[in-house]
């Protein structure tokens, strides 16, 4: 079993790229399935959830090749096969082959996906899409969908799915007709599918709104396209400076999506560069708390970085309160901490956390993929050693996270027991 071992207070200092984005690139492999041709993705993380959606892609016919950061998928000779729990277990991002394939194939036989448990996650509203575009659904054990064909329709969201947008994205591209897709997640990650979809002939319309017009196209044609970085990641990185201290350029990060996360650290007291190329951080003296956070669709402040904000807060000058309104399972970081000797105390879906003025390194078991990251950004900045198990979760998102922490000055490894 790997675990992460970081002996605590060392600054961080110098630069690092910022990955491509896991949740941008994701449905974008999963619109290559509707490509009868290679398609290039540039800048393409090599993460888990990345080669387990590799794996599927596999599975299903396409050629998939990767040279240093670029994965080729040909998908001319494709053909559908049930994906069963065992090949959906990886990611949950799988989920988006549903759309995918019953736009290419007018059927998909899968089984639930699997990802991290941050809560129940039903798939209703990808579902819901489907099944407003002419799919007739059966959900049990496994999703079994049919069509005879797909016909452009009006969908309205009750409320907003980053995946279940995409999906019905997935859909409706190739259906004839346009489709109206109404209280779409406005993520920048639904943003780029819809960039990368275009750039391959889609006609799609009311990008970054609510609303999204999709005028049904023939064919789409491979494109070279290049994944854009990862807002979640950056904000990892800086929730680390912040942590460790020190001043830390990160390149390629995107300040524009990043608005939610950057306000609140900026009037704690962090301080921001931004540039063209990237952004620049850099924490001068201890941070105050938080006003009140609570995670929202965007644009408002991601639940992806919940966990990070809420080990920054262990630390912060006054107390702050961190609520979760998307995933009711998002705070199981929060023992782990109080090991370290955080004091936060948990009422329903809010953290409150009172900060202390330093932590205490511990053995540290982390339970998701942010939440893993969120311990490792505690133990820079506890006295003593941290050991941290649950690098599976870390490694389905963050490529080198260890060895980028590293470079930067961190005094860390990953080791195999
Ligand atoms: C995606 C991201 C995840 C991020 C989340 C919210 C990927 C692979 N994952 O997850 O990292 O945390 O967006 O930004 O891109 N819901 C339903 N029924 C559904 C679908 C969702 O009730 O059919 C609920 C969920 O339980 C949740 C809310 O809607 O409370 C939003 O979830 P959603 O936006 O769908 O998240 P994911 O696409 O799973």
């Amino acid at each position: 079993m790997a675990c992460i071992c970081v002996s605590g207070g060392r600054f961080l200092n110098g630069e690092i790229k910022i990955q491509g984005s896991k949740n941008a690139v994701l449905p974008m492999l999963a619109a290559a399935l509707l490509i009868p041709g290679e398609t290039k993705f540039r800048n393409c993380p090599d993460i888990a959830d990345v080669r387990a959606m590799a794996a599927l892609l596999k599975k299903l016919g396409a050629v998939v090749s990767r040279d240093k950061d670029m994965l080729c998928v040909d998908a001319r000779y494709v053909h559908p096969v049930f994906l069963d729990c065992g090949d959906m277990a990886d990611t949950r991002g799988c989920i988006l082959l549903l759309g995918a394939l019953t736009a290419r194939f007018l059927e998909a036989h899968l089984a639930h996906p699997g990802g991290c448990v941050i809560g129940a996650r039903p798939v209703d509203l990808h579902l819901l899409a489907l099944r407003a575009l002419g799919v007739e659904i059966e959900e049990g054990e496994v999703i079994l969908a049919k069509a005879a064909k797909l016909t452009a329709s009006e969908v309205v969201f009750p409320v907003p799915s980053v995946g279940a947008t995409q999906n019905a994205i997935l859909a409706a591209v190739l259906a004839e007709g346009r489709t109206g897709l109404h209280n779409v997640a406005r993520e920048p990650e639904v943003v780029h599918l819809c960039h990368f979809l275009n750039a391959a002939g889609a006609k799609i319309s009311g990008i970054g709104t609510a609303h999204l017009l999709v005028e049904g196209v023939k064919q789409l044609s491979p494109v070279d396209y290049t994944v854009p970085s990862d807002r979640i990641v950056a904000g990892t990185y800086m929730a680390a400076v912040l942590s460790s201290g020190g001043k830390v350029f990160l390149r390629g990060a995107d300040d524009a999506e990043l608005l939610a996360v950057i306000k609140p650290l900026r009037a704690a007291g962090a301080e921001f560069g931004i540039y063209a190329d990237g952004i620049l951080v850099k924490k001068g003296r201890r941070l105050a708390a938080f006003d009140y956070i609570r995670t929202q669709p965007y644009p408002g402040f991601p639940t992806d970085m919940q966990s990070q904000f809420v080990a920054l807060a262990t630390l912060a000058d006054g107390v702050c309160v961190i609520e979760e309104t998307i995933f009711e399972a998002r705070f199981k970081v929060v023992p782990e901490l109080i090991k370290m000797g955080a004091r936060i105390y948990l009422d329903e879906n809010k953290a409150v956390v009172e900060g202390v003025m330093t932590l205490a390194g511990a053995n540290l078991c982390g339970k998701d993929l942010r939440g893993t990251a969120a311990l490792v950004i505690a133990a820079l900045a506890a006295e003593g050693e941290s050991t941290i198990t649950g690098t599976e979760y870390l490694e389905r998102g963050y490529e080198d996270f260890v060895g980028g922490l590293k470079g930067l000055g961190a005094d860390i490894k990953r080791v195999v027991k």
